[in-house]
């Protein structure tokens, strides 16, 4: 073989290995948490997800219940450090007046890596004696931030929080991978888990693929999800209003049907 025709097949082999790391980096997709009851777990996925994506930054969204004081689009927007505007617009609600306790709402934010993850950055003044990290992300914030990422991101520690302290809270978001936008994939929103969800549920909710929530989070067809843990949802277009699919009561076959596909657990 001609020195030349050596050094090409080289040169290729190269090239190849090269794309293939390089693609590897930012095909990963996140993982699944369920690990924040521990706040002193150290697993680095319970700080956020990844920036491993080519974008740094983009639009995502985060799902919120609303419950007293939290129920209107100004009182969800101060909390969560996003436009009240923008949340009315985004759940076609007025931009005035309170919303019905439990409803879910869509909150746009713009998310960005700060480190190696991606966040939406807020910020909240400790108002009770008994507020801890734990408290603020999982009550307050619903687990859409954990305490871990709280402590991380905090320079007090969690037995000097005292009332009137500011305090950062960095929400879970997330950018679509190469992958995910080579499938034509927008917006990731990171929605909440609630009592009764199963992969199959949510992905009603939304209209997507059960399989796309599988793989956006490392899930397998057997994993369980557990209420109040986030969950991605891969999204090709902007969220329509997120509408509970209400299950008639007295209808038992209905049940059977819901419990078996549902999954309620608590703890691990
Ligand atoms: C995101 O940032 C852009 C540019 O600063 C701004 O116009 C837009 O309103 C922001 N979106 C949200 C949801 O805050
Ligand atoms: C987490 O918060 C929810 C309410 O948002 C509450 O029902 C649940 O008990 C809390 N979990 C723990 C372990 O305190
Ligand atoms: C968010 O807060 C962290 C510190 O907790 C900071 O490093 C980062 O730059 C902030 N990101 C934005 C977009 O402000
Ligand atoms: C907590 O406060 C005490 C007394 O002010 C101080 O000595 C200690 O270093 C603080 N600990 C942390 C982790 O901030």
């Amino acid at each position: 073989m001609e020195t030349s025709t050596l050094l090409y097949l080289i040169f290729s082999l190269f090239v190849v290995l090269f794309l293939r790391i390089s693609h590897l980096s930012v095909e990963a997709q996140q993982t699944y948490s369920d690990r924040q009851l521990n706040c002193y777990n150290n697993i680095n996925y319970m700080n956020g997800y990844f920036c491993n994506s080519v974008q740094l930054s983009c639009e995502a969204y985060l799902s919120f219940r609303s419950n007293f004081p939290y129920n209107s689009p100004a009182t969800i927007g101060l909390l969560l450090g996003s436009e009240p505007s923008l949340i009315a617009e985004a759940n076609d609600i007025s931009n005035y007046g309170t919303i019905p306790t439990d409803t879910q709402i869509l909150i746009p934010v713009n998310c960005s890596c700060s480190g190696p993850y991606y966040q939406y950055n807020t910020s909240y003044k400790l108002s009770g004696r008994d507020e801890t990290y734990f408290t603020v992300a999982n009550n307050t914030y619903q687990g859409l931030t954990t305490c871990q990422a709280m402590m991380a991101q905090n320079s007090y520690g969690d037995r000097n929080l005292t009332v009137g302290l500011n305090l950062v809270v960095p929400l879970r978001c997330a950018c679509p991978t190469s992958n995910q936008a080579a499938a034509g994939i927008e917006y990731l929103l990171t929605y909440m888990i609630t009592w009764g969800d199963s992969v199959s549920s949510i992905a009603e909710l939304f209209g997507v693929e059960p399989q796309s929530i599988l793989d956006a989070n490392q899930l397998s067809e057997e994993s369980l999800i557990f209420p109040f843990t986030p969950i991605l949802i891969p999204l090709k277009g902007r969220p329509s209003t997120i509408q509970r699919v209400r299950r008639p009561v007295f209808a038992s076959v209905d049940m059977g049907a819901a419990s078996e596909t549902s999954i309620f657990c608590i703890g691990a």
